[in-house]
């Protein structure tokens, strides 16, 4: 039995305005992709059936005290087995895309040294065949955090070299096998912020760190994760190339890669200050972009670590420049910016992620997290402007997806104490930030899509289940999904599209 939960249940309109700008379907263009996002960890679950090999997250999540109230995403949302329901979810919002990431080890449980295993890429087949059904564009992640087990512990994953023949072949598999019907392919999803977590903070697998940032014993903060970049962006642009080479004509789709796009503004209004924010930038969003574009390092990395930066042959650096036809933009928030070269700084500024630059939240940014904690984030609409207009300009105007955008629901802030169905702060920010975007998009950005992380609440990483970003509530005994006022929110956008003037 399908669900189509929204039409089952009363349909009004939502008067919900909490001051939050008003913005219309119709503002954007026609052809904008509007959808949500997911990952193959956070929702699918079924993580040891039908020939899955384990993954990284999968064994890091059984090890006690590496997850919040030692979560886990065994069963996650059980979208491997109600992903019917879930399309159809998305068929009654009315997007007209889907983000969703590929399990690597559900595709080829041992990476290149076993077979590739044919229910994992039969679910997928489904899950695609019955988006299109629906109209909705399936927008695919190769890489989302997820890796097969068996290559960390054979070679260390991307500190080795050996990552590139196993991403190229994972992605030329899902090239194989679904390029015909995926016109968007992302070959990793925030590379700069998940290297950060592992290999600097320790917070993700394999948990390497070094002091001042956790007590992990093995790793070492300071090249590793330059060493592990530079086998991502080396496997990126093989499977690029290979895209290029063998299905793109033929397939006619397009690829490029997903970068996590905190802005910064400056703490003082000094230059000390302004500086921070440009090195915070460029060691963050342009660390993988600049290669991917311009086929070297930023400058601002140069200046400061240039020793330290692994080189690319000429040969490399060939295939590497110019290797996106477009850049995914997750942004959620903007953060202050600290100058640590010329100003005293706690840990001598975060490096070399953050370019010795110390961050913090911004003062007319409305706090969201724990009231008795640290604040997860901040609401700044402006930021997604400002983001997008120094993607456009640093990388002449190169197409943009925003891939992710949202808001997190705490359970401990209880915003809306009594129903978690009443999101209504959910709507706001996703108001604002998308009146923001517009104006971008009025100055010129290309900007071609719009994702809501995410369709429904998930496991989020470290924070297991405690935190919730859904326009779908899912209930965590049941996990049936219920729509949330977002959803009636996002639906009403939506469909306003055909009837605004
Ligand atoms: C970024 C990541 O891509 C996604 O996996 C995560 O759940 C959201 N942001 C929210 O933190």
């Amino acid at each position: 039995v399908l669900l189509c939960p929204l039409s089952a249940v009363e349909v009004h309109s939502i008067v919900v305005d909490e001051g939050g700008e008003d913005v219309r379907r119709s503002d954007f263009p026609d052809n904008f992709l509007f959808g949500t996002a997911t990952s193959s960890y956070q929702v699918e679950g079924a993580f040891h059936e039908d020939g899955k090999g384990l993954n990284n997250w999968d064994v890091f999540c059984h090890v006690p005290g590496n997850i919040k109230n030692d979560d886990n995403g065994d069963v996650a949302d059980n979208h491997y087995h109600r992903f019917m329901e879930d399309v159809e979810l998305m068929h009654s919002l009315g997007v007209n895309a889907y983000r969703f990431s590929i399990s690597w080890s559900r595709i080829l449980p041992r990476g290149r040294f076993g077979e590739v295993n044919p229910k994992g890429l039969s679910f997928y087949s489904k899950l695609i065949d019955n988006l299109l059904l629906r109209g909705i564009e399936p927008f695919v992640t190769l890489h989302h955090h997820d890796i097969p087990q068996e290559l960390e512990d054979r070679y260390g994953a991307w500190l080795s070299p050996s990552i590139q023949e196993d991403f190229v072949h994972f992605a030329k598999t899902c090239f194989r096998s679904f390029g015909e019907r995926v016109k968007y392919w992302a070959t990793v999803n925030e590379p700069n912020l998940f290297l950060d977590m592992a290999y600097v903070r320790g917070r993700y697998p394999p948990k390497h760190c070094s002091q001042p940032f956790g007590n992990c014993t093995a790793g070492n903060s300071d090249t590793e994760p330059l060493v592990a970049m530079h086998n991502l962006i080396l496997s990126h642009a093989k499977a690029v190339q290979a895209y290029r080479d063998k299905y793109q004509r033929k397939q006619g789709g397009s690829i490029g890669i997903i970068i996590c796009t905190t802005m910064y503004e400056p703490l003082r209004d000094r230059d000390i200050d302004r500086e921070a924010v440009q090195r915070a930038l460029a060691f963050n969003v342009a660390w993988a972009l600049d290669p991917l574009v311009h086929g070297r390092y930023p400058p601002e990395m140069h200046e400061h670590i240039g020793g330290e930066l692994p080189e690319f042959t000429r040969e490399e650096e060939e295939y590497v420049k110019g290797s996106v036809d477009f850049v995914g933009v997750n942004h959620y928030t903007t953060l202050y910016a600290k100058d640590c070269i010329h100003s005293a700084c706690e840990n001598g500024g975060d490096r070399p992620i953050r370019g010795f630059v110390n961050t913090t939240g911004l003062r007319d940014g409305i706090p969201i997290g724990d009231p008795t904690g640290k604040p997860r984030m901040f609401v700044v609409p402006r930021g997604i402007e400002e983001m997008v207009n120094y993607v456009r300009d640093r990388y002449k105007n190169v197409p943009m997806y925003i891939t992710e955008n949202g808001y997190p629901s705490l359970p401990e802030r209880n915003d809306q104490p009594n129903n978690p169905l009443n999101d209504i702060k959910r709507i706001s920010y996703h108001k604002a930030y998308l009146a923001s975007l517009l104006k971008a998009i009025k100055d010129g950005a290309d900007v071609r899509g719009y994702f809501i992380w995410s369709l429904m609440d998930n496991f989020e990483w470290v924070d297991g289940y405690s935190v919730r970003f859904g326009l779908y509530h899912i209930d965590r005994g049941s996990l049936e999904r219920r729509p949330k006022l977002s959803a009636r929110w996002y639906r009403d956008f939506l469909a306003a599209s055909t009837t605004a003037p």
